[in-house]
């Protein structure tokens, strides 16, 4: 039988019960679709932290590394420096794997609310394809002047030609399995250097794909045009940082956080990838049972197509939908009172054999 490794790092806060849920529906999946799933937990997480000082142990990346897949729940709760916590398990991840995609698909699930009212499906349906591996995210700067009135902190970013070279063409290859549109979000009228490197690099890579409808947008005004005309986006190519800010707005258009997946992809597969939800830990909510773990279930799906098990992929897809559309089983963010538990439950009990 077909068998994956495959590392579950459950994390923090609604981390923990989302990733559950969805490892019981990619079980099923699994057994419906004749292959399995082969988990490996790890407690790395702040409560880890709390106990040794450390988010992973110092072998961590090498532990990881031969699996054909990661499954990481969420990073990052109050009592330790957020900075602390990512800098020590999630971007180390992504960095050593060279997950230099950070691919963010939504749609608008049937039966859950927009904010948008009126759009149909067809019209809020777009993928982000995020720079994960340098760019704004940088350790690199310091606080100078200490304790004086003069004192002030620099922060570094980070463009290499490989890296916006890289994620520029994924994101125009990707563009060419869809609607052949892409836009790209930057911001080359307040920073000076970086944003205008990305601009030409785009420009050069524009021209090797004629058939691809490109643009180059401000980041700013691309985030008034995803709430009033997402009808006219499609792929969208992003730095770190901007493509951050862009996934939570576009999760917030379809249909709220709780359900949108994605992807830390190693393209040449030489390195295991990762999949999460956009979301985070949510401490308001975290220890309730209530989050909603469609993001996570979805992340799976994404996973199951990275391992080739496309099939099983869309039949956890299709669940999800047959569920969401039914609105019996829904978590209090979908207006309903079900818990994580149960609509993990019915996501499973709605896949169909093949
Ligand atoms: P968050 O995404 O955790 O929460 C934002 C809001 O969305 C909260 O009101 C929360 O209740 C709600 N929400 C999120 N997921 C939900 C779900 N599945 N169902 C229902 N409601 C949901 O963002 P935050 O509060 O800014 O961050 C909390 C912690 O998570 C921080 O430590 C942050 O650094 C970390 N974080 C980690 C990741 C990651 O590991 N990939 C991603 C984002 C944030
Ligand atoms: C995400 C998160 C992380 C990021 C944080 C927690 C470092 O917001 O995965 O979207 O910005 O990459
Ligand atoms: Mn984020």
């Amino acid at each position: 039988m077909r068998t994956y490794e495959i590392a579950s790092i459950p994390g923090d806060g609604i981390g923990v019960d989302v990733t559950a849920e969805a490892r019981k529906v990619l079980d099923e999946a699994a057994s419906l679709h004749d292959f399995r799933l082969r988990w490996t937990e790890f407690d790395w997480s702040c409560e880890r932290y709390a106990r040794t000082g450390s988010m992973m142990p110092e072998d961590g990346i090498a532990r990881l590394a031969g699996f054909d897949g990661i499954l990481l729940g969420a990073v990052g709760f109050p009592g330790v420096p957020d900075h602390v916590s990512l800098w020590g398990l999630l971007i180390p991840v992504r960095r050593a794997f060279a997950q230099y995609v950070n691919l963010r698909p939504v749609r608008l699930l049937p039966g859950t609310g927009s904010v948008l009212r009126g759009r149909s499906a067809e019209e809020l349906e777009m993928v982000i394809v995020r720079e994960n591996s340098e760019g704004e995210y940088s350790a690199i700067g310091g606080r100078h002047n200490t304790g004086q009135p003069s004192e002030f902190v620099l922060q570094e970013s980070v463009f290499t030609r490989v890296g916006v070279e890289r994620i520029i063409r994924y994101a125009f290859e990707l563009a060419r399995t869809r609607d052949g549109r892409l836009c790209s979000a930057t911001k080359s009228n307040g920073l000076i250097h970086s944003m205008p490197y990305w601009d030409e690099i785009f420009a050069e890579i524009a021209a090797e794909y004629p058939d691809v409808k490109s643009e180059q947008c401000h980041v700013d005004a691309l985030a008034a045009r995803m709430v009033q005309h997402p009808e006219r986006l499609d792929v969208i190519v992003a730095s770190n940082l901007f493509g951050d800010i862009l996934s939570d707005l576009a999760a917030a258009v379809t249909g709220g956080l709780g359900m949108a997946p994605s992807g830390n992809i190693n393209p040449p597969g030489e390195h295991p990838s990762m999949f999460e939800a956009v979301h985070g830990s949510a401490p308001d909510i975290a220890g309730q049972g209530i989050a909603n773990p469609v993001a996570q279930v979805l992340a799976g799906a994404m996973m199951l197509d990275h391992l080739g098990e496309t099939v099983a992929a869309q039949a956890v897809r299709s669940a999800v939908d047959a569920v969401l559309e039914a609105k019996e089983v829904a978590t209090p963010d979908l207006g309903g009172t079900a818990t994580t538990e149960q609509l993990g439950t019915a996501v499973t009990g709605a896949l169909l054999a093949p």
